[in-house]
């Protein structure tokens, strides 16, 4: 009789509690593998990504606000934001002076979002929460319900600007997340991507002047011409993630240097997402 107890506690009880522990236990964070991590978040503590990006890739911010603007003086009521790399929160201050709704940002930096979630003031009308993850983190569907509860739905727009290049430096296939995010974007939603590259037509030699500039001017440790995703590939990852591209614009980021900045206006056109990548 005690032997049968003892099998049936081994057997059947005692992996059941060591299971349930191991569920419900809450796991402490793992620090994130991100490169450049320090780099943002020291931007972030002291002069802040205004004064470091959007002053230092003048014209690239200048379309970037000037198509985002455009979108949301069409929005009616509630907006849903997603903000795939959405820095220390200049974004969802400019989305606060046109929308009322909700805003969920992700980015690796935890100053960034430290400073994202108190930059916008509660009686704005927007509602601004963040998550200090890397951006795949929305590859995994419970991160999914994680952003739907807070926006209260699916996002109608989705941003991922000028952080391609550096969330690649950790996840190389932009493709997965691309598709994840497809399919957390509301059907007819915007998705806004836009990004650097060198183009083809640049020397060797140009592109390290470029380099430079950019160390000297922003203090960031400039990608490597490799690091870049160019505006084909960006094309074809959208497309294969299930966006059609209403327009697709590029500008030189400032009168100093030739690197290009492209944005993307897109559309998610599937009930499924086209590709057929599995998610996880
Ligand atoms: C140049 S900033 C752009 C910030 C903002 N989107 C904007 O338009 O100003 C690049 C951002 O990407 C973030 N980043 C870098 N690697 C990332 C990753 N793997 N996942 C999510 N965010 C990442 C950085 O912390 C930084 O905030």
């Amino acid at each position: 009789m005690l032997y049968i107890a003892a099998i049936w506690w081994g057997v059947l009880i005692l992996p059941s509690f060591t299971n349930r522990s191991l569920i419900d236990l809450p796991m402490e964070k793992q620090p994130l593998k991100v490169p450049d991590q320090k780099e943002f978040d020291h931007f972030a503590a002291n002069r802040g990504f205004e004064k470091v990006f959007n002053s230092s890739y003048s014209k690239a911010y200048a379309l970037f606000s000037f198509v985002l603007s455009d979108y949301l003086k069409q929005v009616k009521s509630d907006l849903k934001v997603l903000d795939i790399g959405c820095g220390d929160g200049w974004t969802a201050e400019f989305v606060s002076n046109f929308a009322k709704g909700h805003y969920f940002g992700i980015d690796s930096s935890a100053e960034s979002i430290r400073k994202l979630e108190e930059r916008v003031p509660e009686n704005s009308g927007l509602k601004v929460t963040g998550v200090t993850e890397s951006a795949e983190w929305i590859v995994n569907p419970k991160s999914c319900r994680e952003i739907e509860k807070f926006l209260g739905g699916k996002p109608d727009l989705i941003i991922c600007n000028a952080a391609c290049h550096q969330i690649r430096k950790s996840y190389p296939d932009l493709r997965k997340v691309f598709a994840a995010a497809s399919s957390i974007l509301k059907q007819d939603g915007t998705i806004l991507v836009g990004d650097y590259y060198f183009p083809e037509d640049m020397t060797q030699d140009e592109v390290e002047e470029d380099r430079n500039w950019i160390k000297n001017e922003t203090g960031q440790t400039p990608t490597l011409r490799s690091g870049f995703i160019i505006r084909n590939e960006m094309e074809l990852i959208l497309e294969s993630a299930g966006f059609i591209s209403d327009t697709a614009r590029e500008i030189r980021a400032n009168r100093d240097i030739s690197i290009i900045y492209y944005l993307f206006v897109s559309r998610k056109t599937f009930s499924q997402t086209k590709t057929s990548l599995p998610l996880s």
